[in-house]
């Protein structure tokens, strides 16, 4: 077991109805002028935001609007934003939306507090000092951003998505009312089963340092989302269902399921990042995309993970060798990917790239993580292309 700092400062609110609190939660931050950032227009259709401005307006809380916060969210919407706040004196920050909102927000933040150039930090030039105070309302459970440190943006200059982690970029407050997950396209709910599993995974596969009850909450955590992703195939409006997987979400990149290890692998992500910024594919389908060939890459490196995985996770018979079992392991979780409608590998994923392609995507990646990266595996520049060459 390694030494852990576990810092999970954020206050939730879980449950019905908790929207309509979000007043006095950033009257409890001392927040006066509230800037509003969100996606799309999904949360203007479904009245969320409606209700949202009602109870500012209530209770007398002054607030500018930024929408537009695209999947893999945009450097130079941030931009944006950070002009906005100098102009109007935006003191906190609300993200209303899923972690493209939440991760553009909080890039906000770091610019806003810092001063200089905000890509800085993704592009670890500098380390932020602070960062505006950020709330949430989350409508997708998937990034676990409303209690993680990590924001990732994408440059549009070269199609770089980086991520930056900073416990100053950790919400204040973040408030979870399963309910507003309901109006999800069961494809975004699929993806953010997959993203929330993936990072449990992530910290599960590392190569050293584990500990008894981390593993039997990671263990716990991911068998809740494959059944609850299950239920929600065939009812998507099960309260219940919606909350496990909400819940899920949180504690899966919250730090709780990583405490006691190595710090993870990782390098799931890292690959996906690229695909995000190239080809801005949903972030959970691209996971599942990658992860497969990763694994089968891996695994030997890390067996004992992989076989312990195949056992308590997957339902797998402890019988045959070690490799087999957790070959088997394998081919159960991709056998689940394809069961919720996840793509595993690139053709289903609907991208096709070129050799060039795919050793661009190597060398960007390797470039973003300093040479190499891997707990399970060390990887370089070559295992990446290979990785993503098997993921074809
Ligand atoms: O933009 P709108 O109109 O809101 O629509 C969004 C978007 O099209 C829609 N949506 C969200 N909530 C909805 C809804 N539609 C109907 N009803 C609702 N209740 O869903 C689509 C996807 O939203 P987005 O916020 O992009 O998805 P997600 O939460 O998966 O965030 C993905 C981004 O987060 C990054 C990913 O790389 C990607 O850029 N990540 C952030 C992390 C973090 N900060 O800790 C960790 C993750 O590993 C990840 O890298
Ligand atoms: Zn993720």
């Amino acid at each position: 077991m390694f030494p852990f700092k576990y810092y999970a400062p954020t206050r939730v609110l879980f449950g019905r109805d908790t929207e309509l609190r979000v007043a006095e939660m950033i009257q409890l931050f001392g927040g006066k002028k509230v800037l509003i950032h969100y996606g799309r227009g999904s949360v203007l259709r479904s009245g969320l935001m409606q209700r949202v401005t009602d109870t500012l307006e209530a209770a007398g809380i002054d607030y500018v609007m930024l929408g537009g916060a695209v999947p893999n969210p945009r450097l130079s919407l941030v931009y944006k934003g950070i002009e906005l706040c100098k102009a109007e004196g935006v003191d906190f920050l609300l993200a209303v939306g899923g972690g493209s909102a939440i991760d553009s927000a909080k890039a906000i933040g770091y610019g806003v507090y810092n001063g200089g150039d905000v890509w800085d930090f993704y592009d670890r030039k500098r380390v932020a000092a602070g960062c505006l105070p950020l709330g949430v309302i989350l409508t997708l459970s998937a990034t676990g951003s409303e209690m993680s440190d990590s924001s990732v943006i994408t440059k549009e200059e070269g199609l770089i998505k980086r991520g930056y982690s900073s416990d100053y970029g950790r919400a204040k407050f973040a408030i979870m009312n399963p309910e507003l997950t309901m109006t999800l396209p069961d494809y975004q709910t699929a993806c953010g089963c997959a993203d929330i599993m993936m990072h449990t995974m992530e910290r599960y596969f590392s190569g050293s340092g584990t500990m008894q009850l981390t593993d039997a909450i990671a263990e716990g955590l991911l068998r809740t989302v494959m059944e609850n992703a299950e239920i929600l195939l065939r009812d998507p409006n099960n309260y219940d269902a919606r909350a496990e997987v909400m819940w899920a979400g949180s504690l899966s990149h919250n730090g709780l399921t990583g405490c006691g290890s190595d710090g993870g692998d990782w390098m799931t992500h890292k690959l996906e990042h690229e695909l995000g910024g190239l080809y801005d594919v949903a972030h959970g389908a691209g996971l599942t995309a990658i992860w497969g060939s990763w694994a089968r890459y891996v695994y030997r490196d890390c067996l004992p993970r992989f076989r312990k995985f195949a056992v308590n996770v997957m339902n797998v018979e402890p019988t045959g060798t070690d490799e087999a079992i957790a070959l088997k392991g394998i081919e159960a979780t991709e056998t689940f990917f394809r069961r919720i409608h996840m793509p595993t590998n690139l053709r289903e994923l609907g991208v096709n790239p070129t050799e060039a392609e795919l050793a661009d995507m190597a060398r960007k990646c390797a470039m973003g993580v300093g040479g190499a990266k891997g707990s399970a595996r060390l990887l370089h520049e070559a295992d990446m292309l290979a990785i993503y060459r098997a993921s074809l």
